[in-house]
């Protein structure tokens, strides 16, 4: 995609279509009227019919004679202007530019919108159309005989002459994010049968070669040298390699002091059939989408390496399928973690927080620097999706100031997250009689219970953990959704590294 920003008045300018974007109850009359002669009498009908009033979602779209310097002019509501946030930025560029599409256009110019308040710096304004256009226009089509013909080449912001300088630097932030978020779109939607933990650590290798990154990558002899036992006993069942990816990513060096190491640790389960504690078979296709905590890692990944962050990053993906067979793991066996502990398992089905115990003891005890800070990210539970639905992500973290920045973070990069508890409560929950802990807390708050186990593998380091279970993949396609994964994870992670390396 080709990302420019530009500042000629909209009265010369000429493109396939421009987007406007109103406020409730804005003026938009000028800017239409220079967007083209033709759009005048159509804009003041749609305005006296109340067609068009600003509504969050609203799209309208007027076309124009041939000879006009713009053919088709796409009128989006955004909504309250003091309720307008970043996010409802991003959705109504989305739609904007996917109305445009609609109608044949190949290159679109966006008009930034301009109101009071940080939402309105025209940075984050150029950053919230570019990242909310390119993430509209995604569509998974790989394996679609018959590809859509119609496509979006080139995205334009339009803005006025002096903050054209400041435009660029949030559209290239933009652009970052709108492709790595769409990678890790693109990671999830590809089924189990092509996403296997080998294709991943096949990415992998994609974006270190792109990034500069370095990357190493276990296999299950480095796994059992190195005692990993619970992610191997999630692999045993099925005939794909578990990997674990590690890719680290360097800040230039600036003068002073060393930058901290920040891990991410992300669940790349592959496929979830439950293992012997077999899932129902309603939905279970969708649990392709159990490695989307990995995808986002390496979406993030991807991400900072174009940010140019200032931290220390490693990246971790520990890599399997869940599968049931001869060779399985069975509800009783007795797993022992890289860190010592062993886990009875209960159920198989509860299997994220085992592959992540070796990551995150991994990461705890064998990386050098040690990290100053652990974040995982996992679709881990269904009751994380009972108690937050599709709106927010959880947070559940022994750290304080550690939750506050993902918090901040999740506010500005539009991947919403609600903070839930952990205390001895939920520790309690995982007791066993046969081992040092069960991976089955006691009946309620699953999610907690999942937290309370990560955190058994986690040391002194200060941890979050994010449950993704609900936002992961949508059936939703207003906006920048499209049906199937969102990429959920990749923006608030990469801003959070972004202000911390500040
Ligand atoms: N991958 C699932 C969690 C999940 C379920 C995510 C539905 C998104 C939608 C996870 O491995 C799992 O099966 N968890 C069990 C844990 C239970 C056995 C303690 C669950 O949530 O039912
Ligand atoms: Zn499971
Ligand atoms: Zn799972």
């Amino acid at each position: 995609m080709d990302i420019q920003v530009v500042d000629t008045p909209l009265g010369r300018y000429r493109d396939d279509a421009v987007v406007v974007f109103a406020a409730q109850g804005e003026k938009i009359t000028k800017t239409v009227g220079s967007a083209g002669r033709d759009f005048r009498g159509g804009y003041a009908t749609l305005v006296a019919d109340a067609a068009f009033t600003g509504e969050a979602g609203q799209v309208r779209t007027l076309s124009a004679r041939k000879t006009e310097r713009v053919r088709t002019l796409v009128l989006v509501g955004l909504g309250e202007a003091s309720a307008t946030t970043g996010e409802s930025i991003r959705h109504a560029a989305s739609s904007g530019v996917r109305a445009a599409r609609e109608l044949g256009a190949r290159s679109v110019t966006l008009v930034a919108p301009s109101g009071r308040g940080p939402t309105f710096r025209v940075d984050a304004v150029a950053e919230a159309l570019v990242e909310g256009s390119i993430q509209g226009l995604y569509r998974f089509e790989t394996y679609k005989a018959k590809p859509s013909k119609d496509g979006i080449d080139r995205i334009s912001v339009l803005v006025a002459p002096a903050s054209a300088g400041r435009a660029r630097r949030g559209a290239r932030e933009g652009q970052v994010l709108g492709d790595a978020v769409t990678f890790a779109r693109q990671l999830g939607n590809e089924p189990g049968n092509t996403a296997t933990p080998t294709f991943l650590a096949e990415q992998a290798a994609i974006i270190a070669e792109e990034g500069g990154l370095d990357l190493r990558v276990l296999e299950e002899d480095d796994m059992r040298k190195l005692g990993m036992g619970a992610l191997l006993g999630v692999s045993q069942g099925s005939v794909e390699p578990a990997k674990l990816i590690i890719l680290t990513y360097e800040p230039k060096k600036r003068s002073g002091k060393r930058p901290e190491t920040i891990a991410i640790v992300g669940k790349g389960l592959t496929f979830d059939t439950g293992g012997v504690s077999i899932k129902p078979s309603a939905k279970m296709e969708d649990m392709k989408f159990d490695m989307c905590g990995g995808a986002a890692v390496l979406g993030a990944m991807k991400a900072i390496a174009g940010l140019k962050v200032g931290v220390r990053v490693v990246g971790l993906v520990p890599a399997s399928e869940n599968m049931c067979g001869a060779a399985s793991y069975k509800p009783g066996d007795i797993l022992r973690a890289m860190n010592g502990t062993t886990i009875e398992v209960r159920n198989t089905d509860a299997e994220g927080r085992l592959i992540l115990a070796d990551a995150l003891a991994y990461a705890t005890s064998k990386m050098r620097p040690r990290p100053k800070a652990i974040v995982d990210l996992a679709t881990l539970t269904g009751a994380c999706v009972v108690a937050l639905g599709d709106g927010h992500g959880a947070v559940v973290s022994n750290a304080d100031p550690l939750a506050a920045e993902l918090l901040e973070a999740s506010k500005a990069s539009g991947d919403a997250l609600w903070r839930m508890p952990i205390n001895d409560i939920y520790r309690a929950q995982l007791d066993s009689p046969y081992a040092d802990l069960s991976n089955l807390g006691t009946p309620g708050a699953g999610t907690l219970t999942a937290a309370a186990f990560l955190e058994k593998f986690t040391g002194d380091v200060p941890w979050a953990h994010l449950d993704i279970a609900g936002m992961a993949w949508t059936q939703k396609k207003t906006g920048h959704f499209s049906t199937g994964a969102t990429g959920f994870g990749v923006r608030v992670i990469a801003r959070f590294l972004q202000t911390r390396g500040a």
